[in-house]
């Protein structure tokens, strides 16, 4: 059967422009919170591969998206590649020993072998693939190198990226060595969503931005269009969508090669500027501001407005970043309705 998302994502006509929304399976739903209880720390959710599904599952059928994403989160990969990964309550991730040196980066698991140890992953994709309509979606996703170097090198998130930095002015041989390595962990690990049974899937860069213009290209782009073309060349039906956040400014100089179908644009790029420089080469995803979804004027305004922006354009209805956890569930589901209605064409 074929589903309304897939074909949207490839730039075909549907009958209403499909949506999701970032970061859709999560706190703000109580029957997220019910599950997470039962699962107690937040890792040993991604791991279980029942728990996950379920959480996976919930927002097609409370919310309504066309589109679900698997449950899990960018850094498990690390994790698995033998760094120490925790969630922090009130703190977010932790690394116990990020990466200083070469001596430290060779030490870790790479390729194949630290794909392979992501079984967790593709049991859910399995199971979710079993429970979900035929004709929605499953998105599979990963973390871009660079926005998986920054935890991997500053052991937390991040707000100066000075270590980072520090190591890509000082010594780029280092920063290239990490992001080759998990480059290729990343491309067994999309390779093996596909072939347990997702449809689609995101490359999340949400760390763009910390990156100046000038470097982006070599410290981040060139190892995502690396992995598209061979994600693409073994696989040219299942598309890609990338979300480079906050690239607001790039775009002006035009992100215009690489094998992907999808651009995710964040909420603080103008949809219609996005239109202009990207809207030839890509279907464009998103960009409502996430917390508009506190009030349905607001909510209603800019689905409006995006509908209005993108009729004559390739559309996939997304937020511009995550959805937030005390955002009332109603206004999500308010907001999938009314994408799903203002873009008729049926
Ligand atoms: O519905 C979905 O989108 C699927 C699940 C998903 C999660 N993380 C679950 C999660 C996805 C796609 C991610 C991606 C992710 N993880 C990104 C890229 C997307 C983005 O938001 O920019 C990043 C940067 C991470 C790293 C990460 N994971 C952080 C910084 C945090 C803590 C911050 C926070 O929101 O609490 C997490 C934890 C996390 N990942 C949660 C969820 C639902 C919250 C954990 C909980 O339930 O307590």
């Amino acid at each position: 059967m074929s589903k309304i998302f897939v074909d949207a994502c490839l730039g075909k006509e549907t009958p209403y422009t499909p949506v999701w929304m970032m970061r859709q399976a999560g706190r703000y739903l109580p029957e997220y919170m019910a599950v997470r209880a039962k699962a107690g720390d937040f890792l040993n959710l991604c791991h279980n591969p029942t728990m996950a599904a379920e959480v996976t599952l919930q927002p097609v059928d409370i919310v309504g998206v066309d589109a679900a994403i698997m449950f899990s989160d960018i850094l498990v990969i690390p994790d698995e590649m033998g760094m120490d990964l925790s969630f922090v309550k009130g703190e977010g991730p932790k690394f116990s020993d990020p990466i200083k040196s070469q001596e430290d980066l060779d030490r870790l698991l790479g390729g194949k072998e630290a794909a392979d140890r992501l079984t967790y992953v593709y049991e859910t994709i399995k199971i979710v693939r079993e429970q979900l309509a035929d004709d929605k979606a499953l998105i599979g996703f990963t973390g871009a190198p660079w926005t998986l170097a920054t935890y991997m090198i500053e052991g937390q998130g991040t707000k100066t990226y000075n270590i980072c930095k520090k190591m890509m002015y000082t010594n780029p041989e280092l920063l290239h060595n990490i992001l080759a390595k998990v480059t290729e962990i990343v491309k067994y690990y999309l390779e093996s969503q596909i072939e347990a049974g997702v449809d689609v899937v995101q490359i999340f860069d949400s760390w763009a931005a910390a990156i100046e213009p000038s470097k982006y290209d070599e410290f981040s782009w060139k190892y995502m269009v690396e992995i598209a073309d061979y994600i693409k060349a073994k696989y040219p039906h299942i598309p890609i969508i990338m979300f480079p956040k906050g690239v607001a400014a790039f775009v002006e100089q035009g992100l215009v090669y690489g094998n992907f179908d999808v651009f995710g644009v964040d909420w603080g790029t103008p949809m219609a500027l996005a239109k202009e420089k990207l809207g030839e080469k890509y279907v464009l995803q998103g960009n409502m501001e996430p917390c508009r979804l506190y009030s349905k004027e607001a909510t209603k305004a800019c689905v409006s407005s995006l509908a209005e922006t993108m009729k004559d354009g390739r559309h996939i209805f997304n937020l511009g970043h995550g959805i937030l956890p005390d955002v009332p569930v109603e206004n999500a589901k308010y907001f999938v309705k009314l994408c799903q209605e203002l873009s008729r064409r049926d």
